[in-house]
């Protein structure tokens, strides 16, 4: 229902990302590329440090070998402690949108003009629960700011609910100060939930599970995905 509300109060431009933590690793390249044929606008890469995040996931080798495979943009998510001493190492690896958490990075102006002196674009996200507020001080320093829509560690968790309220806050502030600044939501976005964000405020939607081990094959779940975000 809200997908077509949306659709019906204002055309919406939606990027799909699908998330590679949920993709066959055995696979990664076939993966991506299939994920590519499918329409896809981003690869969305989960970097995890078993510090930030209790899980442990890829570093820049994997960037790498996905840059290898596509020319569509990497959207690299760090969520790691101390970002700004790996910004450059993915940056070298092929990220073309670099994304830190505001939570792991003490100086975190500076770490986002390293992102953005790195010749990639800079991203800022939030858990849930870090209030809003930094990222309206941060916006003429963004390209993406990214709302954790679960708590950031793991695939295939439930879409918390109370981020469509937090996507409308950042969405009135990104037209006011930096309309040029992507609004990104992840993490727990389905044909269910898809059509919702995009009506709180969301562009860039990232879908792991949904894609990669969703009802159908990649091209369908991509489709079904885009249809519930636009309402079409
Ligand atoms: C969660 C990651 C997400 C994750 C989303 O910590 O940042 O990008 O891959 O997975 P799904 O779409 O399965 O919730
Ligand atoms: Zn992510």
């Amino acid at each position: 229902m809200a997908a077509t509300f949306v659709a019906i109060l204002r055309p919406v431009t939606v990027l799909i990302a699908p998330s590679i933590l949920a993709s066959d690793f055995g696979r990664l390249a076939e993966q991506v590329q299939e994920a590519e044929r499918a329409g896809a606008d981003v690869i969305h890469i989960d970097v995890m440090d078993g510090r930030f995040v209790p899980n442990i996931t890829i570093g820049p080798l994997i960037v790498e070998a996905c840059r290898r495979a596509t020319d569509l943009p990497l959207d690299v998510h760090l969520m790691i402690v101390e970002p700004e001493r790996h910004v450059e190492a993915f940056a070298v690896a092929g990220a073309d949108w670099l994304t830190v958490h505001a939570e792991a990075s003490t100086h975190l102006h500076r770490t986002l003009q390293l992102i953005r002196n790195g010749g990639a674009k800079a991203g800022l996200a939030l858990n849930p629960l870090t209030p809003l507020a930094v990222v309206r001080g941060a916006l003429p320093e963004l390209d993406l700011t990214l709302l954790t829509s679960v708590n950031p560690g793991f695939g295939g968790q439930s879409f918390i609910p109370a981020t469509l309220e937090r996507l409308g806050v950042v969405r009135e502030w990104r037209d006011q100060l930096n309309p040029e600044c992507r609004i990104e939501v992840d993490g727990g976005i389905n044909i269910d939930t898809a059509g919702a964000a995009v009506a709180a405020g969301a562009e860039l939607l990232v879908a792991g599970s949904s894609v990669f081990n969703g009802r159908s094959g990649i091209a369908q779940n991509i489709g079904d995905l885009r249809r519930a975000a636009t309402g079409g």
